[in-house]
């Protein structure tokens, strides 16, 4: 229902949007991961036809972002960032005004209303102007105007961003239930944020898709490694040419030294059995060890290995 094929967008010296591809399907809640600045917004405008991108081709729902803008946006519901809510409307006043500007026939406009009223649990407050709204509330608002003429897709942008953590996970449930029916595309920089809601997972960081699957998956491909903490009483000369001639050892990093006792991040090969190995090695040199652990890899080490902006 999406398809993107490298999509770049700059701003003046910076590439916001570097070489984007991927693919999203109907039934899919599809979440879009990474740190501040990474691209997020820019590709949700691009595809929401909003920006222009510089190269490369979107499609969505089968029109093309740059040609069937019209089109485009019959067929997607979208939640900016801040979004543009008119805060001396009333919240029946404004979902009414939204059925024209998606230009619904008039015998729909009310059932409209009242089933996005419904979805989005809005009931208690529509005697309210929206400018009296508690945030929470204000997002439900943007969240029941994207599905007004009730699109096959939604687009979100940071669709939890300041909600207080109840509030968060009643968004987070009302995106999956959405998500039962239509595909979903929504935005977030919090990691928890995508476990918990999603069928599949993109990061993004610095403009470019760096992985791409289900959050079982990344963690899985992750999981080629092991890694073990280890902190040793012992020369840190000697500890270190040690390690450099340990073949199951592919990297070490030097993480403290306290009182003499010096603490390692070993990235080791799965299976390799390296905690066992590295045991063996300090008892054979005559080193005391103070610390073994080795541990496994999950989601939160892909996102942050992944998203890890190059030293400069
Ligand atoms: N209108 C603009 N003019 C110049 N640079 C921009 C503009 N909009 C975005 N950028 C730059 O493009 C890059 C990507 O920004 P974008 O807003 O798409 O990131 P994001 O992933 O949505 O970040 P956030 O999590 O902070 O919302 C950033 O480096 C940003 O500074
Ligand atoms: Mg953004």
């Amino acid at each position: 229902m999406i398809e993107v094929r490298e999509l770049t967008k700059s701003y003046g010296p910076t590439i916001a949007v570097n070489q984007v591809t991927f693919d999203a399907h109907a039934g899919e809640v599809l979440g879009f991961l990474g740190p501040n600045g990474a691209g997020k917004t820019t590709t949700m405008r691009i595809l929401t036809c909003y920006l222009s991108a510089d190269r490369g081709s979107a499609t969505v729902a089968g029109y093309d972002v740059f040609e069937e803008s019209v089109e485009v946006r019959k067929h997607i519901g979208y939640l900016p960032e801040s979004a543009p809510l008119y805060t001396d409307m009333g919240v029946i006043e404004y979902l009414n005004f939204m059925t024209q500007v998606r230009h619904l026939p008039k015998s729909q406009r009310k059932e409209r209303t009242r089933a996005v009223i419904d979805i989005c649990g809005l009931e208690d407050v529509i005697q309210k102007d929206i400018g009296e709204l508690s945030k929470g509330y204000r997002q439900r608002v943007g969240l029941a105007q994207s599905l007004i003429h009730d699109p096959p897709i939604l687009i979100l942008d940071e669709p939890t961003s300041g909600l207080d953590p109840s509030q968060i996970i009643e968004i987070r449930n009302l995106i999956k239930d959405i998500g039962k029916e239509k595909l979903v595309l929504f935005s977030t920089h919090i990691l928890p944020e995508v476990s918990a809601t999603c069928s599949r997972i993109l990061i993004i960081n610095d403009g470019k898709i760096v992985a791409n699957g289900t959050p079982d998956e990344l963690s899985s491909q992750a999981k080629g490694e092991d890694t073990v903490h280890i902190a040793i009483r012992a020369p840190q000369d000697a500890i270190e040419a040690k390690l450099d001639t340990l073949a199951f050892v592919s990297q070490w990093n030097h993480v403290k030294t306290d009182d003499g006792v010096v603490g390692y991040k070993i990235t080791a090969e799965q299976g390799s059995d390296a905690a066992e190995a590295l045991f063996h090695v300090v008892v054979e040199n005559g080193w005391s060890l103070t610390e073994l652990r080795q541990e496994s890899v999950d989601l939160e080490d892909v996102f942050l290995n992944l998203t890890v902006r190059e030293q400069e």
